[in-house]
């Protein structure tokens, strides 16, 4: 297999496609890889399979809806059977950072709504200890600065320092398809997870984060051998 990164996200995202049986509601997720995905689907559709997709942003609807793939909301088809997205790592027990394409709300709903959670990806994602990417939480705009306050106290109590910033696009901060903001937590390796997942959930402001704890079920990782199943 080729190891530049845009082949390996295509042979993840095909191996993703072998989990897909007809009939089934889908979580289409976001991000270079989850696109991927949306495009070898879509040619299977082209193909005749028959699936209904909820994407889990606009970006990814709009692709979606292009390639011609069948889509309904979350509202439509509450409950699917299988999600595939990407990460932004993948850790320990199949737990995850992801937000870094700013879709997390959106794409943990969707998660959460499925039976199952495929992640694919490629092998630069895997690491030892989650948080050398930048922790994505999905803030309300409504008293951002005590929000952005609460967040580095809870990081204290886990022994996380670092920067935290509100995410900017094209000089402008970033605003998520909820209507909310994003903060980056560079707080470095984040060993006690869930215990820092569960203090961040107390907080008013913070509408989702990025860590996906016990939602991922298999990760589909693509290496220059081949892809690797973790479960
Ligand atoms: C979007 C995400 C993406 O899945 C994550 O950022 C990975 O993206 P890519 O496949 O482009 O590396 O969580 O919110």
């Amino acid at each position: 297999m080729a190891a530049d990164p845009k082949a390996m996200k295509i042979e993840a995202a095909r191996a993703a496609l072998g989990h897909v049986e007809d009939g089934m509601k889908l979580g289409l997720g976001t991000g270079s890889t989850a696109d991927e995905f949306v495009r070898l689907l879509a040619e299977k559709v082209a193909a005749g399979m028959k699936v209904v997709g909820v994407p889990t942003s606009v970006r990814t609807e709009q692709l979606a809806r292009e390639l011609g793939i069948p889509l309904a909301t979350l509202e439509e088809e509450p409950a699917l059977d299988l999600t595939i997205d990407g990460a932004d790592e993948i850790g320990p027990g199949l737990s995850l950072i992801k937000g870094g394409g700013g879709a997390l709300l959106r794409e943990k709903i969707v998660a959460a709504a499925s039976k199952k959670m495929i992640v694919i990806a490629d092998e630069s994602k895997v690491v030892e200890t989650l948080g050398a990417f930048p922790l994505p939480i999905e803030v309300n705009q409504f008293g951002l600065r005590a929000t952005m306050i609460a967040i580095e106290e809870a990081g204290r109590r886990s022994a996380l320092t670092g920067e935290i910033k509100v995410r900017e696009k094209d000089g402008k901060p970033f605003v998520t398809d909820g209507g909310h903001l994003i903060v980056d937590a560079s707080f470095g390796r984040i060993p006690a997870t869930k215990a820092f997942a569960d203090d961040l959930n107390m907080i008013p402001g913070v509408v989702e984060h990025g860590l996906f704890i016990g939602l991922a079920s298999l990760a589909l990782v693509a290496t220059p051998g081949g892809v690797k199943v973790i479960d």
